[in-house]
């Protein structure tokens, strides 16, 4: 397990999940973590958690649906740190009534569709913005963006949100491609099914026992499973890793599709 000491990191959406399991591992590794979150309770609370484990945190508002807001956080995160080594963008837009609208191309809004894409992938992209050019002042950085696995192969449902994962997995590799050489490099992790309040709130549980079915290992993930990838991404450990979108999904999406029948099939 490779040190962070001294890094300074911003995380985006870190006040639950897998943005907090993020924050609260790399603090362990001994990086100073601005904690990000929509909610600035929730913000508040993980660096609290941060800080009681004897880590160095503090914590800012960041809608990432508002650039002023993106610029302000990457703009805190050097004035309390001196620089930004590692950014995660990791929040989405996850609201139950957007998701619910989310449902094909013949009943979308437009405006769902519009929302989706303005959160989700221009947040990201404009976190991408923001955070390279506080690398490119201090000569480097790691970006880890979370995408899906809506974003790696397609489903029947979701449409706005598993485009705009895969426009995140391509964004991910125009910035590690364009920045590369300035020492910046970017990566991204594809989750599947991991259990936070995001997806206890919107997935119902037949539909989770049917991932839980799809996926290669017999175990689900968690959002510590995600935090120990975004972790080894950001160190320097995966120094010769970049512009690459990790599936970190338990093997949900590196098969075909009849494999969990065919597993019956054969009583495996
Ligand atoms: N949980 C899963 O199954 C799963 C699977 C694949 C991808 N993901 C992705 O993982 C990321 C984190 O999701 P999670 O499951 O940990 O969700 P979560 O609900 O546990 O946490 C998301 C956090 O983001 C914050 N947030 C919401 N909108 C925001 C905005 N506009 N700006 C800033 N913060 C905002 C929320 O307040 C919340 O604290 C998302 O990008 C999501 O798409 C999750």
């Amino acid at each position: 397990m490779s040190s962070l000491q001294g890094k300074s990191a911003l995380i985006t959406g870190a006040g639950s999940g897998i943005g907090l399991a993020t924050a609260k591992t790399l603090a362990s590794r001994g990086a100073r973590i601005m904690v990000s979150d929509l909610r600035e309770d929730a913000a508040r609370a993980g660096a609290e958690e941060i800080k009681e484990a004897g880590g160095e945190a503090d914590f800012v508002i960041c809608d990432i649906g508002d650039e002023a807001q993106i610029e302000q956080a990457v703009a805190a995160t050097v004035a309390r740190f001196g620089r930004l080594d590692i950014l995660h963008n990791n929040a989405a837009l996850l609201s139950p009534d957007v998701l619910a609208a989310d449902v094909d191309v013949l009943t979308i809004p437009v405006e769902v569709w519009d929302q989706v894409m303005n959160v989700s992938l221009r947040g990201t992209m404009l976190g991408c913005k923001y955070g390279v050019k506080a690398m490119l002042e201090t000569g480097g950085g790691a970006i880890v963006n979370t995408s899906s696995m809506y974003g790696m192969s397609a489903f029947n449902r979701m449409p706005a949100y598993g485009v705009s994962k895969a426009a995140i997995n391509m964004l991910t590799q125009h910035v590690a491609t364009a920045y590369g050489r300035k020492n910046i490099r970017c990566n991204a992790v594809a989750p599947a099914l991991i259990k936070t309040a995001a997806s206890e709130a919107f997935i119902p549980k037949p539909l989770t026992e049917l991932h839980d079915d799809a996926a290669a290992l017999p175990f689900s993930g968690t959002a510590q499973d995600m935090a120990n990838v975004v972790a080894f991404l950001a160190s320097d450990e995966s120094r010769y890793i970049t512009g690459e979108v990790l599936r970190v999904d338990g093997g949900t999406t590196s098969h075909l599709a009849t494999y969990a029948d065919a597993r019956r099939f054969f009583g495996d």
